[in-house]
């Protein structure tokens, strides 16, 4: 993390039209080596940070979280800087993440979800039909206004280090809501998706307009960068994502794309989409650990970046292991060129994580990629 400058406290500028305006704190993270890295810029290192950076890893977030449930930690302002600043703190990775969850903007229209410890999301009544779906309102930034508080309070700590905003992708959403929970083969949301078109379509239409305008608060909060997490899209052919679920997640990049902020896009097992995704108008497309960057990169085409890909249990093994890992990653990614990678896992933090593995992880790839 750096010094805050006098910059990073500015409003943004006046009378800039929507979508056009950089707020001046935004500005100060401009030449950081992820956002270099986002816009195909030479970077003096491969920047690195971690999908679930914040969390049950570290003793320090566990202490703060105690007593405090899961979704009420997501609407205190200065709970939320404080857990994602702490593994910028620790691990010295190249961004922060917003700590929130990607069922929060449906928390705050109304639908009835809690996160249960070892569950996951759980939904009280499902979605499943034309009359459930009028529970689906839009989503104001009046409804998220501790949001907009803490993005404002972390760009402003943070400085020139990026804050990367998110949230979750129509489909993985959907799934939370007509299974009423985590769910391994996605029947309900499937039978939907077969057996009713077009109430799919009104749905997933919906999540497009309410995961959109919980990414505009960000951006316009001040997050320089956004990760549309679509966790469970894989499930999916790739001729269903294109009929199915390609026009929402595009509506959401779409909706986003007068920012001109890096717009990441990322989702498990989804080897045989990572075409269609970058399509769907993302700029970085992340990748999990089962496909190499080198063939990923023929998959997504020219002019998109890359974000991942090691195997999050690869950190169980000793660190040579770990760094021979790592190699092979930032090796693969050569096929990109000299810019456009950053470095992630291929998925999540997982809580039983040695923090110490990640922090030497951070050290290894900036000096091996070191340039
Ligand atoms: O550090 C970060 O990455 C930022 C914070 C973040 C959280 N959730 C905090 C969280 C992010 C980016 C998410 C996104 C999220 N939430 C996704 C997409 C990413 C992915 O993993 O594919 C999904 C699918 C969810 C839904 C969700 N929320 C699950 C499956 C769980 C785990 C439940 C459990 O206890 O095992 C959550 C809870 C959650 N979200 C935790 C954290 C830190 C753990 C809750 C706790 O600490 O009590």
């Amino acid at each position: 993390m750096s010094e805050t400058t006098a910059d990073t406290t500015a409003a943004p500028q006046a009378g800039a039209a929507p979508g056009q305006q950089t707020p001046a704190r935004r500005g100060a993270a401009h030449d950081s080596a992820f956002l270099r890295a986002c816009r195909h810029e030479p970077v003096p290192h491969t920047p690195v940070w971690f999908m679930r950076q914040a969390g049950r890893s570290l003793p320090e977030y566990l202490k703060v979280r105690e007593g405090i449930p899961m979704l009420e930690s997501c609407m205190r302002p200065e709970l939320v800087k404080e857990i994602t600043l702490q593994p910028v703190r620790r691990h010295k990775v190249d961004a922060a993440i917003f700590f929130s969850d990607i069922v929060v903007p449906l928390k705050a229209i109304g639908i009835d979800v809690d996160i249960k410890p070892g569950i996951g999301p759980v939904i009280a009544d499902p979605i499943r039909t034309a009359e459930d779906l009028q529970r689906l309102r839009p989503l104001e930034p009046d409804d998220v206004p501790y949001i907009t508080e803490a993005v404002g309070l972390l760009v402003d700590e943070l400085g020139s280090t990026p804050l990367i905003g998110f949230a979750g992708a129509p489909y993985t959403l959907a799934s939370y809501l007509v299974e009423g929970g985590p769910s391994k083969n996605h029947e309900n949301t499937k039978a939907m998706m077969y057996g009713q078109p077009e109430l799919w379509a009104a749905l997933v239409d919906r999540l497009a307009d309410i995961t959109a305008a919980f990414l505009k608060v960000q951006i316009e909060a001040g997050a320089s960068a956004v990760q549309l997490f679509d966790s469970w899209v894989g499930s999916l052919a790739p001729d269903d994502y294109r009929r199915s679920v390609m026009p929402a997640s595009t509506k959401v990049f779409d909706a986003v794309a007068g920012y001109g902020v890096p717009r990441i896009h990322f989702g498990v097992g989804t080897g045989e989409l990572l075409g269609l995704m970058g399509q769907a108008g993302a700029d970085i497309v992340g990748v999990d650990w089962r496909v190499p960057l080198n063939v990923a990169a023929e998959r997504v085409g020219p002019g998109k970046g890359l974000q991942g890909n090691l195997d999050p249990a690869v950190l169980f093994a000793p660190t040579k292991a770990v760094e021979t890992k790592a190699r092979e990653v930032l090796h693969a990614a050569q096929a990109l060129g000299t810019s456009g990678h950053i470095f992630n896992l291929g998925h999540g933090v997982l809580p039983s994580m040695d923090p110490d593995a990640l922090s030497r992880l951070v050290e290894f790839v900036h000096e091996v990629s070191a340039r």
